[in-house]
């Protein structure tokens, strides 16, 4: 990462690495910030940033050292993506890390975050900057002040990336503009993808289960059969609950093109755009059985997804790995959306989808709890995402497993 402080570094950064764990890649992010704070302590004013304060700038290159070092081992242990988050400000430090990750034989790729919208670097600096453990009781008004020298003594010295350092993604503006150099391969052109859809609007994503369905109560999975009467009440209450959040503002509702999620949305009354990549976990062989018959007449079928859920792939049908996979696109929609979304969909890709939401490691998808006639509303916010679950009931007849 490059970029001067207050330039959403850091949330560009967690996005790439939610991204790409989320594909696959064992990735991490080596944040040099929490290096210093933990070594340096944390409440350090501008002065310390003062690229003429000869004692503290060998202080601060000794934990940026500290983090390269880290970042380099650890892609020895297992690493494939590493994300090295700090300002990387200077021609000559970039050179530094980038010669000694080539020479480790890594490929490097500098993503530049410009900004000098003065209203974004406020909001980012009152959002996220006054909650770091550097300004913990300070009076805001002077924090701020003090960030913004902080910022300035940085400027100083700053040089953005430029054609011969190699490598580079410059995002301008907040997604306003961006500008690739030299990115060749699959990997460096999907970070500039997702990083072409990348915003920082704070907006809620509500997940929800279609409606009870007839396969629902009769314990039958996949198919594409209707609602019962409770799901059909659940779609009603759907539309009241969506309709109390939202009011008169606009939401993009996803459905698959199951009628299941179809008729779940339709008392919304809104533009639908129904998704295949949406559709559920295909079973295969096995679609239209209850689980209970998978286990009498498929028993090593039953007992190999027991054993692994996440990998075992229906005959002729998917595994949660394959679902992932094909969802990609629909979360890059989902992150390109600035406004609200409505996900009406499936018990598996619903998983998948909050795993990905919540930052929670891909192989843990296959258990978590998505109930029918439940609402998860999701918010996003730099660091985390907020979760509410609202159960609008009725209660489901369904019973998900034997
Ligand atoms: O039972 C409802 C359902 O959506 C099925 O169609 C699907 O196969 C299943 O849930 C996915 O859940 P699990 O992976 O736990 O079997």
């Amino acid at each position: 990462m490059v970029g001067l402080p207050a330039r959403g570094k850091t949330h560009i950064a967690r996005r790439l690495a939610r991204y790409l764990s989320w594909l696959g890649y064992t990735t991490r992010v080596f944040n040099v910030g929490n290096y210093r704070r933990a070594r340096l302590g944390s409440q350090k004013d501008h002065h310390f940033f003062d690229p003429n304060n000869a004692e503290a700038s060998a202080a601060r290159a000794e934990v940026a050292q500290i983090a390269l070092d880290d970042m380099i081992a650890w892609f020895v242990d297992d690493g494939e993506v590493g994300i090295y988050d700090a300002t990387n400000s200077t021609r000559e430090r970039r050179k530094q890390v980038a010669d000694r990750c080539r020479q480790a034989g890594h490929q490097v790729v500098f993503v530049e975050s410009l900004c000098e919208d003065e209203e974004v670097i406020e909001s980012n600096i009152r959002q996220t900057k006054l909650h770091m453990p550097d300004y913990a009781n300070a009076d805001p008004e002077r924090a701020v002040a003090d960030f913004r020298q902080r910022i300035a003594n940085y400027a100083r010295v700053y040089e953005p990336v430029d054609a011969s350092e190699g490598s580079f993604v410059k995002l301008i503006d907040v997604g306003g503009r961006l500008e690739a150099h030299r990115i060749q391969g699959y990997l460096p052109s999907r970070l500039v993808y997702f990083l072409m859809n990348l915003h920082p609007i704070p907006r809620p994503i509500y997940l929800t289960r279609h409606g009870e369905s007839l396969f629902n109560v009769e314990g039958r999975i996949g198919g594409d059969s209707l609602l019962s009467p409770r799901g059909e009440a659940f779609a009603a209450r759907l539309s009241g609950y969506i309709a109390k959040e939202i009011s008169e503002r606009e939401i993009s509702v996803f459905t698959s093109t199951l009628r299941r999620t179809i008729e779940t949305a339709r008392p919304l009354v809104r533009p639908t755009l129904e998704w295949r990549a949406l559709d559920e976990i295909d079973s295969g062989d096995c679609d239209g059985m209850t689980y209970e018959e998978i286990r009498r007449h498929l028993p090593t079928e039953y007992e190999a997804r027991e054993t692994d859920k996440f990998d075992y792939r229906y005959p002729r049908g998917e595994s949660y790995r394959d679902v992932i996979r094909r969802l990609e696109p629909v979360i890059v929609e989902i992150e390109r959306e600035r406004t609200p979304i409505l996900v009406v969909a499936h018990q598996a890709v619903l998983r998948a989808l909050y795993a990905y939401l919540m930052d929670r490691p891909p192989h843990e998808c296959p258990r978590i709890d998505v109930p029918l006639h439940t609402v998860i509303k999701l918010t996003p916010t730099t660091y985390a995402c907020a979760e509410e679950r609202v159960h609008l009931g009725p209660m489901a007849t369904a019973l998900s497993r034997p």
